[in-house]
């Protein structure tokens, strides 16, 4: 089942509802991008690629609710669609990546009608989608090598199955690696403040019958000390030109601690991940969420600080390059210098 797919019969975005799990397990279908854009600022859908397909989808979806009868008229309406789907979450650099994809496909384009580009814009979006299960397996295969028999590895936020369309990009590499037979046991970060690792990751690895065990993120600085783990795997969010890597918020600490404890830290991400135009991390938009969510065990839920007490919430940090070993992507890993590296796999 994906996380996110279009309904061709009721032509609509069908999604996961990720805030409901693990308690319960929800599709939601949205036949206005609005509502779809909505949908990415309110984390029903999350996870940097997942958000990317959505996004296209949900383009798709503001051309087939277009009225427009003349060409020029359609087009603006698509571009402002798009700078409201873009507004939905800053930091993924995938959302804009997709819907640069369509924009791109809509202007080159020779059709004179628009029933005819809310063809292509659909298509497109249906190509990313299928795209983004073919890159992560590719990621995995790449990935998968970098683990051996009886590893033990710290895996923060959820980037599975249900952070990508399917699969999954770092937990994809382990989930391969356990399906090649090699003995892994996962440290699942619960990762303050939404608990993705603690709802979503581990929710997953239920059902892929992979051995884990969750630990507060406080935890992982003892887990790397006492020498329990040999590997760390997270995903990204965006990647400045440079390797350095904006990821869900920990990551850096996470990294930090591995790196003094000499245990490889790696980052899977697809090259749509790869911003090109930043040239290093200081540049990378960081999103700040609500601060209920730091404030209360889950939005809406039990407030566990005292009435009137403020909170910040930035929602990613940036990872600086050295404390990373290496960067696997569906062309290959990426080792340091990165900046070299990443340049190198532009052109493949
Ligand atoms: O705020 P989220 O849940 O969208 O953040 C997700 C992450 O930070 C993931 O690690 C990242 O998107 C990579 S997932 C394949």
């Amino acid at each position: 089942m994906r996380t996110v797919e279009w309904d061709s019969t009721k032509n609509c975005i069908r999604m996961i509802d990720q805030r409901l799990l693990p308690g319960r397990f929800v599709q939601v279908e949205f036949t206005d991008y609005q509502q779809a854009a909505n949908s990415i600022r309110d984390m029903v859908v999350r996870g940097a690629p997942a958000i990317g397909a959505t996004a296209a989808f949900a383009l798709a979806l503001a051309a087939r609710q277009s009225k427009a009868d003349s060409i020029n008229a359609f087009k603006n309406e698509i571009e402002s669609a798009s700078r409201v789907i873009l507004n939905a979450r800053p930091t993924a650099v995938n959302l804009a990546w997709a819907v640069s994809r369509l924009l791109t496909k809509m202007q080159e384009s020779k059709a004179q009608d628009p029933g005819q580009i809310k063809e292509v814009l659909l298509l497109e979006a249906q190509r990313i989608a299928e795209e983004d299960i073919e890159t992560n397996l590719r990621m995995a295969e790449h990935g998968a090598k970098l683990i051996d028999d009886g590893d033990t590895i710290i895996h923060h936020c959820n980037t599975g199955a249900l952070a990508t369309v399917d699969w999954g990009t770092a937990l994809g590499v382990i989930r391969l690696a356990h399906e090649q037979g090699k003995r892994v046991r996962v440290l699942v970060d619960e990762t303050r403040p939404r608990l993705q690792g603690a709802r979503l990751t581990a929710w997953e690895l239920e059902r892929y019958g992979i051995p884990y065990d969750i630990i507060s993120d406080n935890a992982a600085g003892y887990f790397l000390r006492n020498g329990a783990v040999q590997k760390v795997f997270f995903g990204a969010d965006r990647i400045a030109a440079n390797g350095d890597v904006a990821n869900k918020i920990g990551t850096y600490m996470l990294s930090l601690a591995a790196f003094d404890n000499h245990v490889p830290a790696f980052c899977v991400a697809p090259v749509s991940t790869i911003d090109y135009e930043l040239a290093n991390g200081s540049l990378i938009p960081i999103e700040e969420r609500s601060m209920d969510e730091v404030l209360n065990i889950q939005a809406g839920g039990e407030a566990i600080a005292p009435k009137g007490a403020t909170a910040r919430n930035p929602a990613f940090d940036v990872t600086p390059n050295r404390l990373i070993r290496g960067i696997v992507t569906e062309k290959c890993v990426v080792y340091p210098p990165f900046e070299k590296g990443l340049k190198e796999i532009h052109k493949l």
